[in-house]
């Protein structure tokens, strides 16, 4: 997919932010952004000095910079960042910066700098493969030593066991978005073992499978909601782990890894 077009999808985006709202155009289902955000959290240290790739209008970037020592949060939409920094003149913190920076880019701003780099489905907006390498491998030379590599993205693979799965109870496909291309997980970890060992890897198999099997056969023929009591339920029943089982971890079309810098 072409750069040009993901650019223009995020600034446009931004016409539905709003600065007190707790969902936002970046992250359309407010439940799962809840998740991943715990999932971060779980990785950062008060000690840390930190940069966020693709933070859009830095609605879970506010949480991040209370965890750390330093936050530096970029995204290459201006629009988005209009918004994050007006989000920052209300809540004046001083251990927080925006800056417009596209993750393409980090290679000629950065060397051995971080002690994490946070990735929040900011990666599955690079339009390819190559892009998504050289950016994973400019990430690693941005980190100081031992840095971690905290991402949270969609993976294709996955996503094709929950359609698989979505298909048997006569569910449509689950489509990625056009301005999105889903990690490969084998290619993947095939390239960050590279450059980086894993440390943590988290799945939201719980989530998803109540969320995109159970909620939408509830309901059926009618449309699920992102912001529904039942997606709710389900974020509670993923944080309290009340269904933990390997086997729905298949279906978890988003992976939370934490790697560490070699
Ligand atoms: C799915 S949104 C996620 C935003 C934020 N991390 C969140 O969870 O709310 C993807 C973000 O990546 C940004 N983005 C897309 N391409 C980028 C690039 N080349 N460099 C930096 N950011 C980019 C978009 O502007 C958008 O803010």
């Amino acid at each position: 997919m072409n750069l040009k077009y993901i650019k223009e999808y995020w600034n446009n985006s931004a016409i539905k932010s709003k600065i007190n709202s707790n969902i936002a155009p970046t992250s359309r289902d407010p439940f799962l952004a809840n998740l991943e955000r715990n999932f971060i959290i779980s990785c950062l240290k008060k000690k840390y000095y930190c940069l966020e790739i693709g933070c859009g209008d830095a609605l879970n970037t506010f949480y991040y910079k209370e965890k750390v020592k330093y936050l530096l949060a970029t995204d290459n939409s201006e629009n988005l960042l209009k918004i994050a920094n007006k989000k920052l003149k209300k809540n004046k913190v001083k251990n927080l910066d925006f800056m417009q920076l596209s993750a393409l880019d980090i290679n000629e701003s950065f060397i051995n700098e971080f002690d994490c780099i946070i990735s929040q489905r900011c990666i599955i907006n690079l339009g390819t493969w190559q892009n998504q390498k050289k950016t994973i491998k400019d990430i690693h030379k941005s980190l100081k030593k031992n840095g971690s590599f905290v991402l949270t993205e969609g993976f294709s693979n996955r996503l094709e066991n929950l359609n698989k799965l979505r298909k048997d109870y006569n569910l449509q496909s689950i489509k990625v978005a056009k301005y999105n291309n889903f990690l490969d997980e084998k290619k993947f970890e095939k390239y960050i073992k590279k450059y980086f060992k894993i440390n943590k890897i988290y799945n939201y198999g719980t989530y998803t499978i109540l969320s995109h099997l159970f909620h939408p056969l509830a309901i059926f023929p009618k449309n699920p909601k992102h912001d529904s009591l039942i997606n709710k339920t389900a974020m509670q029943f993923q944080n309290n782990e009340l269904l933990n089982s390997d086997i729905l971890k298949k279906y978890s079309y988003n992976l939370g890894y934490e790697l560490i810098k070699k």
